[in-house]
């Protein structure tokens, strides 16, 4: 079996041998860049040399990146999907392009991991206002012996790659994917699906753009290559396995597992086991940086809990009585401490704070579980209120993604709208602003997520046009990069009405209307048919926001000022949430 270490040499001497420079890895956490949390992309450290500053190495380098990515929190625990994953980059400063770095990708691939071709799948930009078709790149993996049915073409959604953040180098790429032996889900199955069909394994960024403050694109001065690939997710390839945790990589830790819970690894306690490996993982990788950061309420301090939360949870389901994540975390260091030597350097702090966090934890755990589970069984709906979420937060010390979890477990959902207010007039009262902000999850305030905000206004009206008025809001949860949507419906929506909802939205925005917002009584919001949460607990006068006679809802805010702000709308996903509620997952292009 090819260990980790292996690949990652057999990578780096591949791309050295093509004239590559090692490239030194940067921290977990960025330097002097406050729009981002975590590195979540090899690039991101480089992003001075993408805009055309001179690199000490020259203009082709590689390396391998650890990365944060919480987007995919909630899928860990399948085959694939990690909160922290090692990416392989290479780039071109201004050097090759295009079809050199196709080419360079699909020969690593398939000669050194040994994926067959008829196992690939690959994206293309179908192109927009900016750029054509990217028949550059088509022609070059079909010159590699690419079949039709293997190239599939998106727009910007899904082939247009960057900025990091609001500003900064991007542009179309190329994605790679391993194709599974499954069925495809419907007749829309392709690469940007996650049934499970497709893997995806690495992207070619062709990054040949500059966005600006304002929005527009401009040319970079040079046009550069941006190539990651996963080293989890290719270790499984090419050592014939299924999943991550079969490798060297988390191996040894379900094995402690197994030995500290006494609990066998199986189909049953399998989610479990992969939560708490993927977890312990990240968790000591972030506890060993060099920038300390600890377990906190907001930031990446915030990210950190949630992850070690999650993880001690998960140990409780499985009956584990005792801190087990100590001697878990002595296991990732001594597996990892050759090729991250921070982590031996950094143990006593690791253990120090796992302890820590373990200990102010447990203290409310089982109680909190005993309190959510007592809220639960009362619900008169669907749906959890938002001050008894913030209840568990605040005086049990569950994170909210946590109360999501355990609502999702039982086929309800939070009102996560309530939760914020009651935050947020908490934070008030304390004014201490101890509590801080929270990013990637919760009260997030960038340009972004304030689009998005707006768009789910949209959204929910258009939904109640199209499906009728029984549809109401179930949840609703926006991070900087998409909006989710929980909504009582007990069907599959057809394709036709996904597109009318998208069309209403687009309408909406095509028609550049300003959004107004007036305080009133909630009497008075009832009458003028305002839609949202009628609950006068949350003060006398609410805030109604109205953009035109699109959409009328009470809300906190914050929104955008005119509905042209959110470029155009596009819906992702339709799925199953619980019974009879939906969930949609829809982002803005901007
Ligand atoms: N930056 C690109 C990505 O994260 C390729 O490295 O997918």
């Amino acid at each position: 079996m090819m260990k980790a270490n292996e690949l990652r040499n057999l990578y780096l001497t591949f791309y050295n041998e093509r004239g590559h420079e090692l490239a030194a890895a940067a921290s977990l956490i960025p330097e002097d860049d406050a729009s981002v949390l975590y590195i979540s992309a090899g690039m991101q450290p480089l992003i001075p040399f993408l805009m055309g500053k001179r690199h000490p190495k020259g203009n082709r380098l590689v390396n391998v990146q650890r990365c944060v990515r919480t987007d995919d929190i909630d899928e860990v625990g399948d085959d694939y999907h990690l909160t922290m994953f090692e990416m392989l980059g290479n780039w071109s400063l201004g050097d090759y392009f295009k079809s050199d770095a196709i080419k360079m990708s699909f020969e690593f691939i398939t000669e050194k991991v040994g994926i067959p071709i008829s196992k690939l799948a690959v994206t293309v930009h179908k192109g927009n206002d900016l750029v054509e078709e990217d028949s550059e790149a088509v022609k070059t993996w079909q010159s590699l012996g690419l079949r039709e049915h293997q190239i599939f073409y998106y727009g910007d959604e899904e082939n247009w790659w960057g900025p990091i953040g609001e500003t900064g180098p991007c542009g179309p790429d190329s994605e790679m994917f391993y194709v599974n032996e499954l069925e495809d889900c419907s007749e829309d199955c392709g690469p940007a699906c996650n049934c499970g069909k497709y893997m995806e394994i690495g992207n070619n960024v062709f990054m040949s753009y500059d966005k600006k403050e304002d929005g527009t694109l401009k040319d970079l001065e040079q046009k550069n290559i941006d190539v990651g690939l996963g080293l989890e997710r290719l270790l499984i390839l090419k050592n014939d396995l299924y999943n991550v945790y079969e490798t060297d990589l988390f191996l040894p830790l379900i094995k402690k597992i197994e030995e500290l819970s006494n609990v066998k690894y199986d189909l049953s306690t399998q989610k479990n086991f992969r939560v708490i490996s993927e977890h312990i993982r990240a968790s000591s990788f972030i506890l060993a940086d060099p920038k300390k950061i600890v377990p906190s309420n907001s930031d990446q301090g915030y990210i950190l809990r949630r992850l070690i939360r999650r993880a001690i949870r998960m140990t409780l389901q499985l009956g584990v009585q005792d801190n087990i994540l100590i001697d878990l975390a002595r296991v990732v260091i001594d597996e990892y401490k050759e090729s991250y030597s921070q982590l031996k350097l950094s143990e006593s702090f690791i253990l120090d704070e796992l302890a820590k966090e373990y200990n102010k934890f447990n203290k409310t755990l089982r109680s909190g579980l005993k309190v959510a589970s007592k809220y639960f069984d009362n619900l008169d709906d669907q749906e959890l209120k938002g001050e008894d979420a913030f209840k568990l937060y605040d005086t049990y010390g569950f994170p909210l993604e946590l109360t999501i979890e355990l609502a999702n477990e039982r086929e309800k959902t939070v009102d996560v709208e309530g939760f914020k207010r009651c935050f947020e007039s908490h934070q008030k009262k304390s004014r201490t602003g101890s509590i801080g902000k929270f990013k990637g999850g919760l009260a997030e305030s960038d340009e972004m997520s304030i689009k998005l905000h707006t768009a789910t206004h949209l959204l929910n009206s258009a939904l109640k046009q199209v499906l009728g008025n029984t549809v109401n809001q179930r949840g609703s949860h926006i991070n900087s990069e998409r909006l989710r949507f929980d909504f009582s419906f007990d069907r599959k929506m057809t394709k036709e009405e996904i597109e009318s909802v998208e069309e209403i939205v687009n309408d909406a925005i095509n028609s550049k209307i300003e959004v107004s917002v007036s305080e009133m009584t909630i009497n008075e919001a009832r009458e003028l048919g305002a839609i949202g949460v009628f609950d006068s607990k949350y003060g006398e006068k609410v805030k109604v926001y109205k953009i035109d006679n699109y959409s009328l809802e009470i809300c906190g805010g914050p929104h955008v000022k005119n509905t042209s702000e959110l470029n155009s709308f596009k819906i992702l996903k339709e799925q199953s949430s619980s019974a009879g509620v939906r969930r949609i997952k829809a982002v803005i292009t901007t």
